[in-house]
């Protein structure tokens, strides 16, 4: 194996479409090192996951895109999406926030959303041959457009964070993770993946395209898909597939 640990260079911006389309033009244009952030101030058209637009205020919050070059099987790009889910998990308890990753790769604050995870992965083959692993992380924005379901680290904390030590340590916390998914630690990577699950091995409300329906959630499988325990049997959930229903919607 040649994977080498995480290069900390560092791309600042003031200002960029999305981090994630600059990082995937960098892939393109030039040889980046294992690890290059781009990291920006403002972002005009962020992407999130399901082709939806990620907002977030100019300053406020940390913007962020790493460029891996994991060297990994396509069969296990779940374990990517986990490895990176565990590290915002941990950067934010190691912030004495305590938060859980709503499936897949979300992560969540009781009820609400402190971040919002978009992993763009280049195949070839059957491997990954770059991924870019795109974070927007809510820190020091204090109010979100009504109907969002949206919390910020200085919400919880009652005060502003540096950004930039967060962002040292989540870069940090990564390679921890990246490491022990280059390890091939994929037992270890579920079992704290399952640790953080969001409502994991509790019954709560859902909706399928069948409608509403009392579920737990059991894990997910080799794909990364959701395993539901229901009254008729285990269901299995793509991305698209599965809403979780909330008390106060
Ligand atoms: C989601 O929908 O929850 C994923 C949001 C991911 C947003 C981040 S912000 C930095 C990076 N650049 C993008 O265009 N998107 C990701």
């Amino acid at each position: 194996m040649n994977y080498q640990r995480l290069d900390s260079h560092f791309i600042h911006l003031d200002t960029v479409d999305s981090t994630n389309n600059y990082a995937a033009n960098l892939i393109k244009t030039t040889n980046v090192a294992n690890g290059t952030t781009i990291l920006t101030k403002r972002q005009d058209f962020g992407k999130g996951q399901r082709g939806n637009s990620w907002y977030s205020e100019p300053e406020k919050n940390l913007i962020l895109s790493t460029i891996l070059f994991p060297d990994l099987d396509v069969s296990h790009s779940f374990y990517l999406t986990i490895a990176v889910s565990l590290s915002v998990s941990r950067t934010l308890a190691d912030f004495m926030i305590p938060n859980a990753i709503k499936w897949p790769n979300d992560i969540f604050v009781n009820d609400q959303k402190i971040a919002g995870i978009l992993i763009e992965n280049q195949v070839q083959g059957k491997k990954i041959k770059s991924a870019v692993v795109g974070l927007g992380l809510n820190v020091n924005q204090l109010t979100f457009p009504t109907g969002i379901r949206a919390i910020s680290m200085s919400l919880v904390k009652g005060k502003e964070i540096d950004q930039y030590q967060l962002f040292l340590h989540y870069f940090s916390t990564l390679d921890f993770y990246i490491d022990l998914l280059m390890q091939s630690n994929f037992n270890l990577l579920l079992n704290l993946y399952y640790r953080q699950l969001y409502r994991m091995g509790t019954w709560q409300n859902y909706a399928d395209n069948e409608g509403v329906f009392s579920g737990k959630i059991v894990g997910v499988d080799a794909h990364g898909r959701l395993k539901v325990e229901r009254e008729s049997g285990i269901g299995v959930y793509d991305l698209k597939e599965l809403k979780f229903l909330f008390n106060r919607n």
